[in-house]
């Protein structure tokens, strides 16, 4: 099989105060073996959430109504917390945000990349593989004594150790500069071109078309637009993906356009096409009728002006 990861019509939620909110909406997503697929969008699209829900990692007041998520055959939702324990970071990595996350602030590198793999020749050359250079220093290290960038390279280390297939990236250049954040996207194509499957989280479309095979535009927990990467920026169809496309400065540094207004929370009750408040093409079946995703000459799209 060709896919590494499915996702079945997953649907998830929130508890809030006495009420249940969605912020995964109907989730269908294959991801091919050996690719990088950027997953993108603004702020509180989901993209967490999503992540998350493939690893389990919901905190109390969530919930995953329904569904599948088919990860080598099984699906992850019936698997048992010890047996979801045995893939994540095994078979299944994250590359958070923010690196602290990941790593112990009590232990030094050398000790914690020895609780992923015994094997110390193992770890020095997977440092080699990451770039780092003084390696028996960073070994001694704590991870307050490291840059962000070098934090991030240990992680993406770690998941070389520990051999996983499939590595979940949520955002992992945010907090680093441009040329930092560019040496750390080669370290993920790299990864590629040893057969590793990657899912990257991003806001920054920016980034996406240079090293992403697919892209999957998110808003308010819905996929509004999916397509191969380049086919997507070439000819982006809905609404929402023209208008970040646009919002993206330009060569010359310029912001072209902002959308208008903000990603409402999920406790706010839209009718619709999620996006029609802050769209400038809304006709009145967008107030009404949620739009399906659905498939395009040119990939998949979920708006009527497409949808005809
Ligand atoms: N534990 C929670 N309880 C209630 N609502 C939550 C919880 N976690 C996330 N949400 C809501 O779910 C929505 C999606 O959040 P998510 O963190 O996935 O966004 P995101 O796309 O990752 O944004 P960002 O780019 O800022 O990281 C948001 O409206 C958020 O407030
Ligand atoms: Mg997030």
């Amino acid at each position: 099989m060709d896919n590494i990861l499915e996702i079945k019509n997953i649907n998830v939620g929130f508890k809030i105060e006495d009420n249940f909110y969605y912020a995964l909406n109907n989730i269908n997503l294959s991801f091919k073996k050996g690719k990088i697929h950027a997953i993108a969008g603004e702020s509180g699209c989901g993209k967490s959430v999503l992540i998350n829900t493939i690893l389990k990692l919901l905190p109390k007041n969530g919930k995953i109504r329904g569904g599948e998520i088919v990860f080598q055959n099984k699906n992850l939702l019936t698997l048992s917390d010890k047996e979801i324990q045995n893939i994540r970071g095994a078979k299944i990595s994250l590359i958070p945000q923010d690196p602290f996350m990941s790593l112990n602030p009590l232990y030094t590198i050398e000790n914690q990349l020895l609780e992923v793999k015994n094997d110390i020749e193992i770890i020095k050359k997977s440092l080699e593989e990451v770039k780092i250079k003084n390696i028996e220093n960073v070994l001694k290290s704590y991870p307050h004594e490291l840059s962000g960038g070098m934090k991030q390279r240990i992680i993406i280390a770690m998941s070389l150790i520990s051999g996983a297939e499939l590595i979940l990236a949520d955002e992992p250049t945010t907090a680093l500069d441009v040329s930092t954040s560019n040496s750390i996207l080669d370290l993920l194509v790299n990864l590629k071109n040893k057969g590793k499957t990657i899912i990257l989280i991003t806001h920054d479309l920016s980034i996406v078309s240079n090293y992403c095979d697919t892209t999957t535009i998110m808003y308010l927990g819905n996929i509004i637009e999916q397509n191969e990467s380049k086919l997507l920026f070439k000819n982006p169809l809905h609404p929402y993906t023209k208008a970040l496309l646009s919002a993206l400065p330009t060569k010359k540094g310029k912001k072209l356009e902002n959308i208008k207004g903000q990603i409402s929370p999920i406790t706010e009750t839209i009718s619709g096409c999620k996006f029609h408040p802050r769209c400038n093409f809304t006709m009145d079946t967008c107030k009404n009728i949620k739009p399906e995703l659905k498939k395009h000459d040119n990939g998949y799209c979920a708006c009527f002006l497409c949808n005809q």
